[in-house]
């Protein structure tokens, strides 16, 4: 470790408490013996833009941000990542020497990152890839499948009508189908993303019978408590190839820690059982 004045990031919710970023930077920060610290602040909606401020007058390398801050983050910004703009909000934001602030969205990279880092020949453009849920993580899986060329992107989402809104928002690029046509959607589709918190806590299970996950999918979750819900289990048990959420989590959180940091961290098995712990 040097005698340098420590590198400092942080993350911003509320709640905050939850987060895991903390245990995940500060891991990476002793592996890679560079002096610094990362905290959680628990801010309320009002402050946030002042609380940005003070941490850039005290000399902060950037934060994440978390609910309820990534839209606000992208309007405080002096500058934002055009995947920042085209899912419409930020979670990393990077200040610079200037005092300026720079906001990209690193979801969908962690989400094509995560997959390609357990399946590198995995291709989206290869066949229908079914989104369930139409929040803030479907629009950042979306986004990420464009990327990557896929034209074939079908949501389907509760409430319809916020899968209507993303249809707006994303040119027509995707298309809308019921809950009702679950099953039958995902018979025909390669890739299946859960994006909703169905699952979570094992509190709750995504409609869909077992028979209509095709063996050759690829089924990835991002929920991550527990490590394997019951959708993923379900997919395995037919031999699909599985991804769990807790790889996306790790994975979108590298280019934050190389802005900050300065160096790339890399996801570990001893990250991933700190992690779930
Ligand atoms: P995030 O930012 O994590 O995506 P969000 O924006 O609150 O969170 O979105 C949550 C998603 O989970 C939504 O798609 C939501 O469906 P609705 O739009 O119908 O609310 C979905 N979701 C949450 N609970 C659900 C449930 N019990 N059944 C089906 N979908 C559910």
């Amino acid at each position: 470790m040097d005698n340098e004045r420590p590198l400092l990031a942080a993350v911003l919710g509320n709640p905050i408490s939850h987060s895991r970023s903390p245990r995940m930077h500060n891991y990476w920060l002793k592996k890679n013996k560079i002096n610094g610290y990362y905290l959680p602040i628990k801010v309320e909606l009002e402050d946030f833009e002042r609380v940005i401020r003070s941490l850039i007058k005290m000399g902060f390398s950037g934060v994440n941000v978390t609910i309820p801050f990534k839209l606000s983050a992208m309007k405080i910004a002096d500058e934002c990542s055009d995947i920042a703009k085209y899912i419409g909000a930020a979670n990393t934001l990077t200040f610079t020497k200037e005092e300026k602030i720079y906001a990209d969205n690193t979801d969908a990279y962690g989400f094509i990152n995560n997959i390609k880092s357990k399946y590198a020949d995995w291709c989206p453009k290869k066949g229908a890839s079914l989104v369930l849920g139409a929040g803030g993580a479907s629009r950042a899986v979306i986004a990420a499948l464009l990327s990557e060329g896929s034209d074939k992107i079908i949501v389907i989402n509760r409430t319809i009508e916020k899968a209507e809104k993303l249809k707006i928002q994303f040119e027509n690029k995707i298309n809308v189908e019921s809950w009702n046509d679950l099953n039958e959607i995902a018979a025909s589709s390669t890739n299946i993303i859960n994006t909703t918190s169905l699952g979570m806590n094992d509190e709750s299970f995504i409609p869909i019978n077992p028979e209509s996950i095709p063996k050759d999918a690829l089924v990835s979750d991002l929920v991550y408590v527990p490590l394997e819900t019951n959708f993923l289990k379900m997919a395995r048990n037919r031999e699909s190839r599985t991804v769990d959420g807790l790889g996306m989590l790790i994975h979108q959180a590298i280019p934050g820690f190389k802005y900050w940091f300065g160096k790339t961290p890399i996801s570990t098995e001893e990250l991933r059982a700190i992690l779930v712990k």
